[in-house]
C-alpha cells in the first residue's frame, strides 16, 4: 500500500482552521483559483496507487464501479476532460492523438496506450470512465442534476470511506448524507444548504474544492460491504502502536460542472499520513492533537474511530510533550 512521502503534496486537512479552534462540520467549500483547477496529480506513489486501485477494481468489480446504461455520453464527456487535464499538466507523461474519432491516449509512466473510437462504447472493453479512470489515482463520482437535486449515476471508487458505488448508486445528495451527524445552526439542514450551494455555484469553468478527513486503523478503505474485516482491526490500537497503525486519511475533493451534461463530477484524491510522520511538521502534530482531543462523540462514532481515538490522542500527547522538551 502507499502513504504520502512528499509532504508538499499532502493535502493537510486543517490548514484553514485557526490555531486553537476546533473542527466542526460546515459548508467548507472553496472556489479554486485559475492556477489550481487541475485535479490530476502525480505523486511519488503514483505506480503503487494505480496498482492498488486496479487490484480493488478487479477483486470487487460490482462494489467498485457502477453506472446506469443511459450514462455513456456523460462518461465520454468526463473521460475526455480527464485526458485533456492530464495532457495539459503533464505533457511529458501523457499524450492524446486524434485522428478524426479514432483517439489514442498514451500513458508513458505505465507504458500503456488506450485506443478507441471516441463516443463508441463497443470500441472499448470497459465503460469509458472505468477505462480512463484506471490511469488516475483519484476516485470519480458523477452526480446528475435533476429536480433541484443531485443523483449518483456513475462512480469508480477504490479508496472509499463509508462509501461504495454499489451502496450509493441512484441515491440523491440528501440520501447519501443521511448518516452524517450534521448539526444545523440555521434551522435549514446542513446537507440541504450544501446541496443548494453546489447546484448554484459549481458552474462550467468554475470548480470548487474542500477537504474531508478521517482516521483509519491499519486499513486504507472502509466501506459497508467489508465491515466484518475492518471493524475488528480498530481494537488493536494502543498508545504505543498508534504511530504505526493509525493514519490520517485525507480526501482532497474537487467539484466540476460538466458543460454538456450539466452533471457535477466529484473527484477524490485520497492520501494517508501515519501518526508517527506528523512530527515532521511540528505545527501539524500540535494542531492535530488539539483537534482530535476535542472531537464530539457523535462525530467520532459516525467516522468509526471511537474504538481507537483515546489511545491515538494519548500517543499524540506524548509526541507533543517530547517535541516541547526538545525545543526547550
Ligand atoms: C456531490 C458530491 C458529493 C458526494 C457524492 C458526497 C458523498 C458523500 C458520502 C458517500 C459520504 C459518506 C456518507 C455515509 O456515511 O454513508 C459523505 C460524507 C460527508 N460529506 Fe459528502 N459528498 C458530496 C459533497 C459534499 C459537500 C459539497 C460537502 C460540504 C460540506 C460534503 C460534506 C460531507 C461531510 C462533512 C461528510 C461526513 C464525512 C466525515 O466526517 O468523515 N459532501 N459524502
Amino acid at each position: 500500500m502507499f502513504e504520502s512521502t512528499n509532504l508538499e503534496l499532502f493535502p493537510y486537512p486543517f490548514h484553514t482552521i485557526k490555531e486553537g479552534n476546533n473542527y466542526r462540520y460546515s459548508n467548507d467549500l472553496r472556489k479554486l483559483d485559475k492556477n489550481h483547477q487541475n485535479c490530476v496529480v502525480i505523486t511519488p506513489e503514483y505506480k503503487k496507487q494505480i496498482k492498488r486501485k486496479r487490484e480493488l477494481l478487479r477483486e470487487q468489480p460490482e462494489v467498485r464501479f457502477q453506472s446506469y446504461p443511459h450514462t455513456m455520453e456523460m462518461q465520454w464527456e468526463v473521460a475526455e476532460m480527464l485526458m485533456n487535464l492530464a495532457v495539459d499538466k503533464y505533457p511529458e507523461h501523457f499524450q492524446l492523438e486524434k485522428n478524426g474519432n479514432h483517439w489514442t491516449f498514451h500513458n508513458n509512466i505505465l507504458n500503456e496506450t488506450e485506443s478507441f473510437i471516441f463516443g463508441n462504447a463497443p470500441s472499448i472493453e470497459l465503460e469509458p470512465l472505468d477505462l480512463i479512470g484506471r490511469h488516475f489515482t483519484t476516485d470519480f463520482v458523477l452526480m446528475v442534476n435533476r429536480d433541484d437535486n443531485l443523483y449518483l449515476e456513475v462512480a469508480q471508487e477504490s479508496y472509499a470511506a463509508l462509501f461504495s458505488p454499489h451502496w450509493n448508486k441512484g441515491m440523491s445528495f440528501d440520501e447519501i448524507h443521511g448518516p452524517v451527524p450534521f448539526v444545523s445552526r440555521t434551522g435549514v439542514p446542513l446537507a440541504q444548504r450544501v446541496r443548494d450551494f453546489l447546484i448554484r455555484n459549481v458552474l462550467p469553468g468554475e470548480p470548487w474544492t474542500r477537504i474531508n478527513w478521517n482516521l483509519m486503523a491499519n486499513r486504507w478503505d472502509v466501506n459497508y460491504e467489508t465491515f466484518d474485516t475492518w471493524g475488528p482491526t480498530r481494537y488493536l490500537v494502543n498508545s504505543e502502536n498508534a504511530g504505526e497503525l493509525v493514519r490520517l486519511r485525507v480526501e482532497e475533493q474537487f467539484f466540476y460542472r460538466m458543460p454538456r451534461s450539466n452533471a457535477v463530477l466529484f473527484v477524490l484524491n485520497t492520501q494517508f499520513l501515519a501518526m508517527k510522520d506528523l512530527k515532521q511538521r511540528p505545527e501539524w502534530l500540535k494542531q492535530t492533537y488539539s483537534i482530535l482531543s476535542d472531537i464530539p462523540k457523535p462525530m467520532a462514532d459516525y467516522k468509526g474511530f471511537t474504538p481507537f481515538i483515546e489511545p491515538t490522542v494519548e500517543y499524540l500527547k506524548n509526541q507533543v510533550e517530547q517535541l516541547n522538551l526538545q525545543t526547550k
